[in-house]
């Protein structure tokens, strides 16, 4: 622990709805050196009944007043999507380090002046793309740096679902979210993939986007939404082009007519070999034949655990990676320029 970390960290959290729940209180729930003293929600009856059920002694509807009165150490925005830029800048500018949920922002101006307030500030803004932590994404990651695959020139990244149209919250709001499957869960595997990678620099985007059966239909695996206020996409299909030659390729969706339910894994083809992320395998050919160099038998399921403890450790002075301000910023480019480019129906040059 650093000399200047506080112990116990004191914890607010903003947004008190699923992930809050399941991810972040119960993440700090288990560390002695963590006290969560405050909730914050825009309807308070929420926050309330997630302070009660998480023992967290007070609960809020604004969050300036909940910072000023609390003076948290750290704060978890878990806020939609829309309110990211201005829950984090608050909570930065109360002197605070924060984790963020994905995506960092609606905009890459928003995610760029997030990420230069931090650094002005002196403090830690984290993201929760927590699919880079997993076992699996880590060994690749190792295994690109130890020149296993040799150039990776193919990536195919695909977060998809046959008809998964969240059916709480606002995943089908454009204007509470800023898009649909891609912004949503294909930006997760948009950085698992970028991560391995090494964030290579990339030269041009385009994508094509689909609105075909999220505002036809109106029940699936995650419930019922209604079809007349769905306003983003329900597919998009991208291509991320590398200044060295590499191409990535994104396929994601709410709703698309596959086989499986769903699907959420990327695979990389290198001159040498080739792998799988979920579980990590990696293999090349022998003569016609499959042959296995590294497998993990499962994938890892402790993923999301591993994205909070990063940060908390990482806020105490360990020197652990996180998805920090400014890789969250480059993903945020791509997706916006994944949108631009099926929106104007061209490609969209980044350097
Ligand atoms: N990392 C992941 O895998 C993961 C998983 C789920 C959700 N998320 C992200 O977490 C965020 C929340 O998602 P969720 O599934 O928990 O949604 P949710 O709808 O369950 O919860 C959102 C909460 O925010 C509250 N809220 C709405 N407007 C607010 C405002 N202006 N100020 C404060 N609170 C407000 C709502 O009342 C609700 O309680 C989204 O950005 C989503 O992308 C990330």
């Amino acid at each position: 622990m650093s000399a200047t970390t506080p112990s116990p960290l004191r914890v607010a959290i903003i947004g008190a709805g699923q992930v809050a729940d399941k991810v972040h209180a119960s993440y700090y729930a288990s560390r002695s050196d963590v006290n969560m003293v405050a909730v914050m929600d825009s309807r308070l009856e929420q926050a309330q009944a997630f302070a009660a059920r998480h023992a967290i002694p007070t609960a809020w509807q604004d969050t300036r007043e909940m910072l000023e009165n609390t003076q948290p150490d750290i704060v978890s925005v878990c806020s939609p999507n829309r309110f990211h830029f201005e829950h984090t800048l608050l909570a930065l500018e109360a002197g605070c380090h924060v984790m963020c949920e994905k995506p960092p922002a609606m905009t890459p101006q928003q995610a760029d002046e997030m990420r230069r307030l931090a650094r002005k500030a002196g403090k830690v803004l984290a993201y929760d793309f927590h699919h880079r932590f997993a076992l699996d994404t880590q060994l690749l990651r190792q295994e690109v740096m130890n020149g296993t695959f040799g150039e990776i020139y193919f990536t195919s990244a695909q977060a998809l679902r046959r008809c998964g149209v969240p059916g709480w919250g606002v995943f089908t709001n454009k204007s509470l979210q800023g898009g649909g499957p891609l912004i949503d869960i294909g930006i997760h595997m948009l950085d698992a993939a970028m991560y391995v990678l090494g964030f290579p620099a990339v030269k041009r985007v385009t994508a094509h986007s689909y609105q075909k059966l999220g505002n036809h239909k109106n029940y699936g695996q995650f419930g019922e939404w209604d079809p007349a206020r769905y306003t983003v996409e329900d597919a998009l299909f991208g291509t991320v082009e590398f200044c060295n030659g590499g191409l990535l390729r994104l396929d994601t969706s709410f709703a698309l007519n596959i086989r499986e339910q769903s699907v959420m894994n990327i695979s990389f083809c290198g001159e040498k070999a080739g792998a799988t992320l979920f579980p990590a395998h990696i293999y090349n050919d022998v003569r016609g034949e499959l042959q296995t160099l590294l497998q993990r038998e499962a994938a890892d399921d402790q993923r999301h655990f591993r994205s909070m403890e990063a940060f908390v450790r990482h806020v105490q002075g360990e020197p652990v990676m996180i998805a920090d301000a400014e890789q969250g910023w480059v993903i945020q480019q791509l997706v916006a320029a994944m949108y631009e480019s099926a929106e104007k129906g061209k490609s969209i040059e980044l350097c």
